[in-house]
């Protein structure tokens, strides 16, 4: 019998060596010391095979292998615990002194961020923040824009016509109109949206972004209007860029102005950009047509405003030297990296 135990034994030391994991040796300590199953506690069954005079010798035997595998096993098990932990230690370690690896920062759109620019600039001069919808009536943004059917300005934008009486706003010009009707003067609104006309190439698309402003007051005057757009050149193209207003017409405003500034590449002598002519046109505006005030119900004897239309692309093309309006709305990241001032 003894020869038996102490094979086992000798079967548990030889075991030992093939152990790798803690998972091992949980089912190695199972094979051997499992209540029911365990070779260990099988023998605990043989007892009754066991001639009684010997049964005591025997049980004796059988618990001191058991203590000592119990210890033996237990103390692979804590060893081959301490050498995982170790190798998770090894295999999570942190090298602080390592650089950090780069991560690539996004930014505001240059369509983002000329729109805030412009937003924070007459914000200043205490303008407020109208946003029409997209979807207009015939009626906003061109009849009571003193548009009628058959005016010849309506051929001055190729509109999208969803039926007869709606269509996609050709202009934030219509949001004019629900202000006026909607709010007793004084009048000082910003607002900026998407506009769509049916035309495209490489400084139209057929989706584009204007910022439309209105102001309507006791005594408003052209005078008004060049001081704030004086403002807002020098705010975006830089101090001392100056304005020049060039009779022009839109049937919304009387007179009608298209505004240049002066070129802030070359400050004025003739380059490229301003093509040799030192102003570049960058705004259609005027004073608010009175047919437009009264069709609002805004007495245009005791009131006048002011009103301008600035296309953000353009002005985005103009700041950034950009040459097509394409690369504003294709999201190529290598372009837009580089418009993020
Ligand atoms: N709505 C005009 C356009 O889109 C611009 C404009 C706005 C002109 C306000 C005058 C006054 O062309």
């Amino acid at each position: 019998m003894n020869a038996n135990l102490e094979q086992i034994k000798q079967e548990i030391i030889a075991g030992a060596d093939e152990l790798h994991s803690s998972k091992e040796v949980y089912e190695f300590r199972k094979k051997y010391l499992d209540g029911k199953t365990g070779k260990i506690g099988l023998l605990m069954k043989e007892m009754k095979n066991i001639p009684n005079d010997q049964k005591a010798e025997y049980g004796k035997g059988v618990n001191e292998l058991k203590v000592w595998a119990l210890e033996f096993i237990g103390g692979l098990d804590e060893k081959m615990k301490a050498k995982e932990l170790q190798d998770r230690y090894e295999s999570e370690r942190i090298d602080i002194s390592l650089p950090a690896e780069k991560t690539e920062q996004g930014n505001l759109h240059p369509i983002t961020l000329i729109r805030n620019q412009l937003i924070d600039v007459f914000a200043g001069m205490g303008f407020e923040i109208f946003e029409g919808t997209e979807i207009e009536t015939d009626y906003y943004n061109f009849t009571a824009l003193n548009t009628p059917q058959d005016h010849p300005a309506r051929d001055m934008q190729d509109t999208f016509y969803l039926s007869p009486e709606f269509l996609l706003r050709t202009q934030t010009s219509a949001g004019q109109i629900h202000v006026m009707e909607n709010k007793k003067p004084p009048i000082k609104i910003l607002s900026p949206g998407k506009v769509f006309r049916s035309d495209d190439d490489a400084t139209h698309s057929p989706m584009f972004t204007q910022m439309e402003g209105l102001v309507v007051d006791k005594g408003i005057t052209l005078c008004d209007l060049q001081g704030m757009l004086d403002v807002f050149v020098s705010k975006i193209y830089g101090e001392g860029t100056k304005t020049r207003l060039r009779p022009s017409y839109f049937p919304f405003t009387e007179p009608s102005v298209e505004v240049d500034c002066s070129c802030f590449e070359c400050g004025g002598q003739g380059c490229k950009l301003c093509k040799g002519t030192g102003w570049i046109e960058i705004l259609g505006a005027g004073v608010v047509n009175k047919k437009v005030l009264e069709n609002c119900g805004i007495d245009s004897d005791e009131y006048s405003g002011l009103a301008f239309g600035i296309g953000i692309e353009r002005t985005a093309m103009l700041k950034y030297g950009i040459n097509n309006i394409k690369l504003l709305f294709e999201s190529d990241v290598r372009v837009l990296k580089q418009l993020n001032d």
